[in-house]
């Protein structure tokens, strides 16, 4: 299945790991937002967007984006980010703009990744290493999953 990953990571690159090793499972296309030609989205039949968290949402121009998408009612979607805690409702912000675009959201993938941000820099960070090995792990086998039509729980 054609597969298309769009992904945001600004803070140290810690979402783009993940998401480069689930598209490389899924053979999929991995692009920035500004980069994507919406268009061509209806040539994909599993979408994966995700980025980092900032103050508890996906990055911006992620959000930005899914208010531009066509409809989604024939596409797999997931979502995943990386973020200095798990929290399911960060989440919330980018899953109800793809609802109103009538995704249906197979799966969704949370991961911890090194967070430097304000006073945290002062105390080298939290999260140090992570993504991790096992971490990544995780992604080829969420994607895994995704690809074989499942749900990694
Ligand atoms: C400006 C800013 C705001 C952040 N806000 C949050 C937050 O609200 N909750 C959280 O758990 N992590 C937060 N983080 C940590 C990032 O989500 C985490 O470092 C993430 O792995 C960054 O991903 P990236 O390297 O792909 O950009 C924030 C980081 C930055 C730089």
């Amino acid at each position: 299945m054609k597969s298309l990953i769009i992904c945001k990571s600004i803070h140290h690159g810690n979402t783009m790991k993940i998401a480069e090793r689930m598209a490389s499972v899924l053979n999929a296309d991995l692009v920035k937002p500004k980069e994507l030609n919406l268009d061509a989205i209806k040539e994909y039949e599993i979408i994966g967007l995700g980025s980092g968290i900032y103050s508890s949402k996906h990055h911006q121009f992620l959000l930005d984006l899914a208010d531009k998408l066509p409809d989604l009612s024939s596409k797999k979607v997931f979502v995943f980010s990386t973020s200095g805690v798990i929290r399911k409702s960060f989440h919330r912000s980018l899953n109800d703009k793809l609802g109103k675009k009538n995704a249906v959201i197979v799966d969704e993938f949370f991961c911890l990744g090194f967070n430097t941000n304000s006073f945290l820099k002062y105390f080298g960070g939290m999260n140090k290493g992570r993504p991790n090995e096992s971490d990544l792990r995780r992604a080829d086998e969420f994607a895994e999953k995704v690809k074989q039509g499942g749900v990694a729980k």
